[in-house]
């Protein structure tokens, strides 16, 4: 296993459309094994293959107190979103310190491979609902401070610029 490194914000890969997984093979086993590595890692609770520059449908999450519970989605598609829909704070591990407020479907229902190939479906509601359109919105080559005004999403591209140029000091 090995930690991958993240793409930030405002990077032009990130806005990358994935392309469906053909095939769950060693390779994707061995990519989903160092992606819930980097995720842990990062402290955060879900990773999409976009973020690490792997342009293929996968995400896996984990939204559990305990760390515990690893969900694997490959190719995942909607079948059904909530009409309900609210403002929820969330975070992304591409755009580190930024949290702001985006609309969400209350509750959500995907079908996908897991990790080993097999057809799963997910109900979804709450935080784990919230990450779920997250990450597929990475899938699509979407970061969430594209729904913030044009105002918010230049102040903090700036500022990630300028956190990246001190970085590399
Ligand atoms: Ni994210």
């Amino acid at each position: 296993m090995a930690l991958l490194p993240i793409l930030c914000f405002p990077d032009p890969k990130l806005h990358t459309v994935a392309k469906p997984v053909q095939q769950v093979d060693a390779r994707i086993k061995a990519l989903i094994a160092d992606m819930l590595e980097t995720m842990y890692e990062a402290k955060g609770i879900g990773l999409a293959a976009t973020q690490v520059d792997v342009h293929e449908r996968l995400i896996v999450i984990d939204v559990s107190e305990e760390r515990d519970e690893a969900l694997v989605l490959i190719n995942p598609q909607t079948v059904w979103t909530s009409p309900e829909m609210h403002i929820n704070e969330e975070g992304c591990l591409s755009v580190p310190g930024v949290y702001d407020g985006v609309q969400r479907h209350d509750a959500i229902t995907v079908s996908a491979l897991d990790g080993q190939g097999k057809p799963h479906t997910v109900q979804a509601d709450g935080l784990l609902a919230v990450c779920i359109q997250h990450e597929m919105d990475h899938l699509m080559g979407k970061v969430f401070v594209e729904y913030l005004s044009p105002l918010k999403r230049n102040r903090i591209k700036t500022k990630m610029i300028k956190a990246q140029r001190e970085d590399q000091r």
